[in-house]
């Protein structure tokens, strides 16, 4: 066979093999086959310049030919090939992964909401910084006008640190910092953390949520106690919910009062309150004659529990994933 017949019938396998390309791999395997630096036109082509001039000058222009030829098109291939390739993996049908989407714990959201409609009412919001859980025996009680002996201790059973310093039984010691730091008219509201020694069981916890609001100014009447904590009712509960104030104790507040609201036939106690003891306003270098006030304080959990239909306090802090996500 001479030379001009083998490029011939190299030509002619090409030309086969050409025409059964259908993807990336195969136009690969093809040029690798042909055109790769040991495939068959580069072993005809050593074999060419080994011929005399003459006999070289036609196999070798055919050859070269076929190389520029097919190195064109194989190019062309594979662009063509790797855009279908693309619209491939870019399904724009598919259906799109899933994403977890967190959401604030219920507690937070109550929390959020109440000091939204506290704050509304022209109470500034006192953080945490100002309103430690860590608290001195002397803010969380005996400002609050009750002294180390006195029988309202044993309401509140209480995580003692040491004899002085304690883990803060409710929100009310917030009033007397308060008034410590700024001069009349406050008005101030907080959310957080209280603690007491207490079985934990579906409706005792031993650390729980309290949120506590503290006007004082001239003249402060318990209309105007009771206007507050009816706003804070409808806000909370609705327009139609049902509000009363029945008379109680607290050593801070003289008179006292808890404020109920009413679901089906019962009357919830939702606040404690009151106006500001005369004894706690002198405890804090203010004088009753001048100054007056109100103060009130309400249970987190209790609220949300009323209001999602929850009836284990415990829930809120299992952290139970399918607990949290149905809220
Ligand atoms: N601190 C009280 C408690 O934990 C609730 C309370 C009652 C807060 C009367 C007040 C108040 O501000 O005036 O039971």
């Amino acid at each position: 066979m001479s030379i001009l017949d083998e490029v011939h019938s190299l030509r002619t396998e090409i030309e086969k093999d050409w025409a059964h390309i259908d993807s990336i791999e195969s136009l690969e395997n093809f040029r690798v086959k042909f055109f790769g630096k040991k495939g068959k036109v580069q072993d005809i082509i050593k074999k060419i310049s080994l011929l005399s001039p003459e006999e070289r000058r036609e196999a070798g222009r055919l050859i070269n030919e076929i190389k520029v030829k097919f190195e064109e098109l194989v190019q062309e291939r594979k662009e063509e090939l790797l855009a279908r390739l693309g619209s491939d993996t870019y399904d724009l049908y598919i259906t799109p992964r899933h994403l977890e989407v967190g959401n604030l714990h219920p507690l937070s959201k109550v929390v959020d909401e109440l000091l939204d409609v506290v704050t509304g009412l022209g109470f500034e919001e006192v953080g945490l910084n100002d309103a430690p859980d860590v608290e001195w025996d002397y803010y969380n009680f005996e400002c609050l006008n009750i002294p180390p002996y006195h029988p309202s201790r044993d309401m509140q059973a209480t995580f003692f640190i040491t004899d002085k310093m304690l883990l803060r039984t409710q929100t009310s010691p917030v009033q007397v910092r308060t008034m410590l730091q700024r001069k009349p008219p406050i008005r101030v509201v907080h959310a957080g953390r209280v603690y007491r020694v207490d079985a934990f069981d579906a409706t005792h916890a031993p650390c729980f949520y309290q949120m506590e609001g503290l006007y004082i100014d001239r003249n402060v009447s318990f209309a105007e106690l009771r206007g507050t904590l009816e706003v804070l009712v409808r806000e909370i509960f609705g327009e139609k919910a049902e509000f009363r104030m029945m008379p109680s104790y607290f050593p801070f507040t003289e008179p006292s009062a808890e404020g109920q609201v009413r679901f089906g036939e019962e009357w919830l106690e939702i606040f404690g309150c009151g106006m500001v003891h005369p004894q706690v306003l002198r405890n804090v270098g203010l004088s009753p004659e001048v100054w007056s006030g109100y103060a009130f304080g309400l249970g987190i959990e209790r609220i949300a529990m009323i209001k999602y239909g929850i009836n284990d306090i415990r829930l809120f802090s299992d952290n139970d994933i399918r607990f949290l996500r149905q809220l």
